[in-house]
């Protein structure tokens, strides 16, 4: 991936590419980034259309200030499509937006700190393996260990896991 990435800017094509909708399609990016739909659980925007969510490169001039070059924040990006809040959520009355969350501190707490925007190994695209024996099959473990163990809490799991 890095060879592509500074072949394409040495062709010094990338950031002035006036590229058309059919460019904006998965396969197009993927010359450049990894495939982050190949999980089992894709989710059916970003089979179909990057650009749904992210501001294509053509309009990198006038980027966002969203990280990750988003259209707009992450739950704002949810709710265009999604109809659900904190009362009809599936997990309902659970908080969905929060300052922080309790496994990467440096991250808001939002909808992708469940769910993986891509693609996933889990259903509902859960970020997490919590299949894993560790986590005793229940997601809710991943972040309320204390509330189901007395034993030391395990180590983060990756952000994006495999
Ligand atoms: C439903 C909205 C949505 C769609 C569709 C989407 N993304 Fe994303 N993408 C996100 C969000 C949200 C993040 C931020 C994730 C984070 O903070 O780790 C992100 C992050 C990224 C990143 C940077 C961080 C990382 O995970 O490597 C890349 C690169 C990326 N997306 C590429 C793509 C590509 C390529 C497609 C199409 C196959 C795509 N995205 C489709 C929402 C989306
Ligand atoms: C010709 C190569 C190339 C293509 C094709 C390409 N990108 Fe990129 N992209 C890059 C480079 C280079 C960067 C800047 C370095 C980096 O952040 O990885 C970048 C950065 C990004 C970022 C920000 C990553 C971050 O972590 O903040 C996102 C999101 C992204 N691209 C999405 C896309 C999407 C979606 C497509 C398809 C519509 C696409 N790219 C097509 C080369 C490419
Ligand atoms: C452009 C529209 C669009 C956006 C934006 C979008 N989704 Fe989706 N999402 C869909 C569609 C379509 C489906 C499949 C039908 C359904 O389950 O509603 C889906 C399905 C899902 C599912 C269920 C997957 C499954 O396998 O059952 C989850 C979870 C999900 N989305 C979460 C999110 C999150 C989190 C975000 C924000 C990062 C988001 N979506 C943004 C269109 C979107
Ligand atoms: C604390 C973790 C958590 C957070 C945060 C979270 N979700 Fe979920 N989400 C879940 C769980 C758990 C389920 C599955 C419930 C089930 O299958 O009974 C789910 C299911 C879903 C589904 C699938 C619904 C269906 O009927 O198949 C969608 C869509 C979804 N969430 C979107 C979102 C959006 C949008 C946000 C942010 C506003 C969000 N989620 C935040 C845990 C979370
Ligand atoms: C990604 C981390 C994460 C996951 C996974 C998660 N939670 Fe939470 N949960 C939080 C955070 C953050 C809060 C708010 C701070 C707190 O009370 O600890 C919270 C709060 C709660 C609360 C208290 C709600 C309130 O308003 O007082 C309950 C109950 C709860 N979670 C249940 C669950 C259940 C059940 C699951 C599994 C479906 C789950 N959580 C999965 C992070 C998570």
């Amino acid at each position: 991936m890095k060879t592509n990435i500074l072949l394409a800017v040495l062709f010094g094509g990338l950031f002035t590419l006036r590229i058309n909708a059919e460019e904006y399609r998965p396969e197009f990016c993927f010359e450049c980034h990894e495939n982050n739909i190949s999980r089992a659980v894709v989710h059916p925007p970003a089979k179909e259309l990057c650009t749904f969510c992210h501001v294509p490169h053509a309009d990198f001039d006038s980027p966002t200030a969203v990280d990750h070059n988003l259209i707009t924040q992450p739950n704002e990006l949810c709710l265009m499509c999604h109809d659900v809040s904190e009362v009809n959520h599936p997990a309902v009355g659970h908080p969905t937006s929060l300052d922080t969350d309790p496994l990467y501190p440096n991250r808001p707490f939002n909808c992708i700190s469940c769910h993986n925007p891509h693609s996933s190994n889990m259903n509902k695209l859960f970020r997490y393996n919590y299949k894993t024996p560790v986590y005793k099959g229940r997601l809710c473990t991943v972040c309320h260990w204390k509330n189901f163990s007395s034993s030391p809490v395990p180590p983060t799991p990756p952000w994006d896991a495999p």
